[in-house]
């Protein structure tokens, strides 16, 4: 069996462990607006909360609480929920079923190589759960059930979207068909990877101790200011070009981050500001930063006193997504051989 061109479809999602940081919102969020407002494809955004149990448990009232804000942070950012699906995974009963399917495609040697897993679970493996193991196949699973062409993630999703193309080519391989599409990661931006602001080392993460390491985009201006203020860099001023940065991973964090809150390149932005000490950068950066992200936490806010209005649009976006992934994951089971009415 042969698919005909595949729908340009997009399909991204984010997890409703914690608040959303700045990097969710540059390296996912923003570009999910972007690519919803761009037209000319389909797109598909999910909070990922069959994810968000399987580093640990949340207790139950706070993880339908962070869906809810995590959906209110979505519409505040400009996901309109006429224009694009926006749902939440557990809803829509086809990513499991999915994923079964591709639990059997993926072989316990791709998923050992996982940097995620490796990093998440550190020398405690054996006490992790099995779904943390599994996850990149209900990753998998979450985008081919819409049969996605394209798929925005930050730069630490790579390998998981290689592991998508891996698991869709074995299926068309083992099966003799060509029913999922080879997908795109679409990485792009200039903050794909948004560092701690305590250490250009390490990624910026809502599980980081510290919260000075990142800014949560419910932070007030003054949290804004005072983190950016306190932001590890180095003595010198900044360079005029993008090759100054490359030994100075702090401030070419700081100069991403402003590039990409002012939708400008890095080259743009150092040929402005080119020769500034960090004393006169980072008050313009926390600027900027409360510019562009405070109308979004007082909006969630104001989205967040009608949780039966959010519950209604998940509800929605929920059925829309099933009537697309529904078609798609009963002929794979028919594929398998899966006898069904
Ligand atoms: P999650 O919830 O960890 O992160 C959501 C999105 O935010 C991006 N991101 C970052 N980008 C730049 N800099 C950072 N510091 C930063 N931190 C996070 C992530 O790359 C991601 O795009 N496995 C996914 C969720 C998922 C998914 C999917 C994504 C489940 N199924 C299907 C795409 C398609 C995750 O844990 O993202």
């Amino acid at each position: 069996m042969t698919e005909a061109a595949f729908t340009q479809r997009v399909f991204s999602g984010i997890q409703p462990s914690g608040g959303l940081t700045l990097g969710n919102y540059l390296g996912a969020l923003k570009r999910f607006v972007e690519m919803q407002d761009e037209g000319g494809y389909e797109t598909i955004y999910c909070i990922v909360d069959m994810h968000a149990i399987t580093a640990k448990l949340l207790d139950p009232a706070t993880l339908a609480q962070n869906t809810r804000e995590l959906c209110a942070g979505f519409i505040a950012a400009g996901i309109d929920p006429s224009r694009s699906i926006l749902f939440n995974q557990s809803q829509v009963a086809e990513h499991a079923q999915l994923a079964w399917i591709f639990n059997c495609i993926a072989r316990l040697g791709w998923m050992q190589r996982m940097t995620q897993f490796k990093d998440k679970a550190g020398k405690n493996a054996q006490n992790e759960s099995l779904g943390l193991f599994a996850y990149p196949a209900l990753m998998a699973a979450d985008i081919l059930a819409y049969h996605a062409t394209h798929v925005p993630v930050g730069e630490d999703q790579k390998q998981h979207l290689e592991l998508t193309r891996d698991i869709a080519a074995k299926f068309n391989n083992d099966y003799g068909v060509e029913f999922f599409p080879m997908t795109e990661p679409v990485i792009e931006g200039a903050a794909t990877r948004v560092m701690s602001l305590r250490d250009g080392s390490k990624k910026m993460s809502k599980s980081d101790p510290s919260d000075m390491s990142r800014i949560n985009l419910t932070d007030d201006a003054d949290a804004i200011a005072q983190k950016i203020r306190k932001a590890r860099t180095d003595p010198e001023p900044l360079p005029s070009e993008a090759k100054g940065l490359e030994e100075r991973p702090e401030a070419r964090n700081l100069v991403n981050i402003y590039a990409a809150l002012a939708d400008m390149s890095v080259d743009q932005v150092l040929a402005e500001m080119g020769g500034q000490q960090f004393s006169e950068f980072k008050p313009r950066l926390a600027d900027l930063a409360v510019a562009r992200m405070s109308p979004i936490s007082t909006e969630m806010s104001r989205l967040m006193e009608d949780p039966a209005e959010i519950d209604r649009i998940l509800a929605g976006g929920a059925e829309r997504a099933r009537a697309v992934a529904a078609p798609i994951v009963k002929r794979t089971y028919e594929i398998v051989g899966m006898v069904g009415s």
